[in-house]
């Protein structure tokens, strides 16, 4: 018998719990073995749930039960997951998570427990909900060089982009809308401030590079300030809004990186991916364009990824990752690089001035442009006096 533990019995934890129930019969046949939750660890009672009998308060019992040889961490937050995780691997047992946030603050270290232990640490759900893009980094790419990956990494903010867009409605009610759908974290101001975005850009930077940065240093922005006027601004320029994380590998070994509300032109694929569903673009030096799309968010994708991870460390099939360093703080450059237009708009009593300053520029109004792209520092600076009321990064 395998058993299983899980920590914290939220929307995703209890999304494990009905899909190892529900698909018993698959993945034990999968691993050739009969399978058992036999902990759920999580401070609150549940007496009306069918795992009552399973809940436990503390991590003691699953440490020192020799059936238990995978845990399942769905706490979120990176404290206690990060001590409980070193904690669980310390004594033997593999870790599976759909953690971004302990991820991509201590992959670094996780990573290195797992090794010391001789066992699994493994964060498929952390990116992607349901995508199987950390196993493409895995075991696809390896003979490879990723050099660009570009992605709307949010399910919840893609689903109030479209909702905006395609509805015309208004920020707060999709974003509630995204709560009771179950999309959005408990509290979504890391949605929606773009920290969930630049946690996932941070673990794809570490599975292409190798190299974890620490996520606070990506140039991040918040999706609070995108109007109504911003999405018609697009239209004009042919592009759309997303949430786009971004991970550049230069040619001179750093990374540029950014986490923030992009115009992605209508031609990119990335301008067709509507409602919670996620679509990362990944670049290789050999392989060329590749397109990761699906449900990025929500219960049971997420909950599928957990367990497919479940399954590989118990079927000895994980492909474990070398540890990552920790990356230098020189090692992210300015997040410019693959950027080659910017969406520029000015308020109406400013347009003669900034018609002279844009001269050369594509004019989608008398007080909008398209500027071809300097660095950000450079034309920020340009267009201060102006006090633009929106720029935009405009992806090609
Ligand atoms: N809140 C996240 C999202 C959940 O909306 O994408 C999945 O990571």
């Amino acid at each position: 018998m395998k058993g299983i533990a899980i920590l914290g019995f939220g929307n995703i934890g209890s999304g494990v719990a009905d899909l190892i129930e529900k698909n018993k019969s698959i993945i034990e046949k999968a691993v050739s073995d009969t399978v058992e939750i036999k902990y759920l660890v999580d401070l609150r009672d549940f007496p009306d749930s069918p795992y009552a009998d399973k809940i436990v308060h503390d991590l003691t019992p699953v440490l020192s039960d020799p059936e238990v040889s995978v845990v399942v961490e769905t706490m979120g937050g990176s404290h206690p997951a990060y001590e409980f995780s070193l904690a669980i691997m310390e004594a033997g047992k593999s870790v599976v998570t759909s953690n971004k946030e302990v991820v991509a603050n201590f992959g670094t270290e996780l990573l290195a427990a797992a090794g010391k232990n001789g066992v699994s640490y493994c964060f498929e759900a952390s990116v992607g909900g349901g995508i199987p893009i950390i196993r493409a980094f895995k075991t696809s790419l390896l003979s490879d060089g990723v050099v660009d990956i570009c992605g709307i990494l949010n399910g919840t903010t893609n689903y109030i982009l479209t909702q905006m867009k395609e509805n015309g409605t208004p920020f707060a009610d999709a974003l509630a809308e995204a709560q009771r759908l179950g999309y959005a974290e408990p509290d979504p101001s890391a949605d929606i401030d773009a920290i969930d975005t630049q946690r996932k850009t941070c673990i794809l930077c570490a599975l292409a590079t190798g190299q974890l940065v620490n996520p606070e240093n990506i140039h991040t922005k918040t999706l609070r300030n995108v109007s109504t006027d911003d999405i018609a601004g697009a239209e004009k320029a042919d592009a759309v809004i997303k949430l786009i994380g971004r991970a550049t590998v230069r040619e001179d070994g750093k990374v540029n990186l950014s986490a923030k509300p992009s115009m992605v032109r209508k031609s990119n694929p990335l301008a067709t991916i509507r409602d919670v569903y996620n679509g990362i673009y990944v670049k290789t030096a050999l392989t060329g364009d590749l397109m990761f799309y699906g449900r990025g968010a929500g219960k049971f994708p997420t909950a599928s990824a957990v367990v497919s991870d479940v399954i590989n460390v118990l079927t000895g099939a994980d492909q474990r990752l070398t540890p990552w360093t920790r990356a230098e703080a020189d090692y992210i450059a300015p997040a410019d690089a693959c950027v080659t237009e910017r969406y520029l708009r000015v308020p109406a009593d400013v347009a003669a001035e900034a018609n002279k300053l844009f001269a050369d520029a594509t004019k989608l109004s008398p007080t909008e442009f398209l500027c071809v792209a300097e660095t950000e520092a450079s034309f920020l600076a340009k267009v201060a006096p102006l006090a633009p009321e929106a720029i935009y990064d405009l992806i090609g």
